[in-house]
């Protein structure tokens, strides 16, 4: 090849590699998968409290396992089963809670005690999940380490591990709804607090 053709060659594939001002690529669109549907209240109402309600109503075969007539080890193993699966429930609905691109709630759906003194309405929870993520992601995590905790307990059929951890349910959801829900009057301007 003569050193003027190979020039010229050197030119093209430098060209073609795109030397010069070129535009860069369009961001590549995700690719579609399941968003979120439901609101806040709905997942409350519909995942958090049942799954909830499994874990502290608990069945006399685990609450009272002396009492007469005594369950048989099949209805008490399918009764520690059930408990096993509200946890894990429970801990996969922290999950959907967590996820970004909620509402409080749907337009024209009352909160439970909207109105009441001290609950904040729906725009201003919706509001505070933005502001204050990060507070609302521990919230949801809490939820998620103490129901992990009562799968545990479940799993291992021990009723003093599962109360224990049945109260650390009770207050991570407890936390979340006192910021998020109905939280404390603001503190007067200018005390000295600090939020962690
Ligand atoms: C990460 C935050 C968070 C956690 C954890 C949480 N909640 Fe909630 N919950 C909320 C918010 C925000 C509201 C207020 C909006 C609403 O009413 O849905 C609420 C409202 C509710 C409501 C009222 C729903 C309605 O009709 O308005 C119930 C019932 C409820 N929560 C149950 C629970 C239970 C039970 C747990 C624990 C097992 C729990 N929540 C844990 C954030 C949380």
């Amino acid at each position: 090849m003569g050193q003027g053709r190979a020039i010229a060659a050197l030119g093209l594939v430098l060209a073609l590699a795109g030397c010069g001002p070129a535009a860069p690529p369009p961001p590549a669109a995700p690719p579609p998968g399941p968003k979120p549907v439901a609101s806040i209240q709905e997942l409350m109402k519909i995942l958090i409290a049942p799954g909830a309600d499994t874990v502290w109503k608990l069945p006399p075969s685990i609450s009272e396992p002396d009492a007469k007539p005594k369950a048989t080890p099949e209805q008490a193993a399918a009764d520690w089963a059930k408990v096993e699966a509200g946890a894990l429930t429970l801990a996969e609905a922290a999950n959907l809670v967590a996820q970004e691109g909620r509402v409080a709630a749907v337009a024209g759906n009352k909160l439970q005690d909207e109105g009441q003194e001290g609950n904040l309405a729906r725009d201003q929870i919706d509001a505070r999940m933005k502001s204050a993520r990060p507070d609302f992601l521990k919230h949801a995590l809490a939820l998620q380490t103490a129901a992990l905790k009562v799968r545990a307990a479940a799993a291992a059929k021990n009723p003093d591990a599962l109360l224990e951890a049945g109260g650390e349910i009770d207050e991570a959801c407890e936390a979340c709804h006192k910021q998020f829900w109905y939280p404390a009057p603001e503190p007067a301007p200018g005390a000295n607090t600090t939020t962690k």
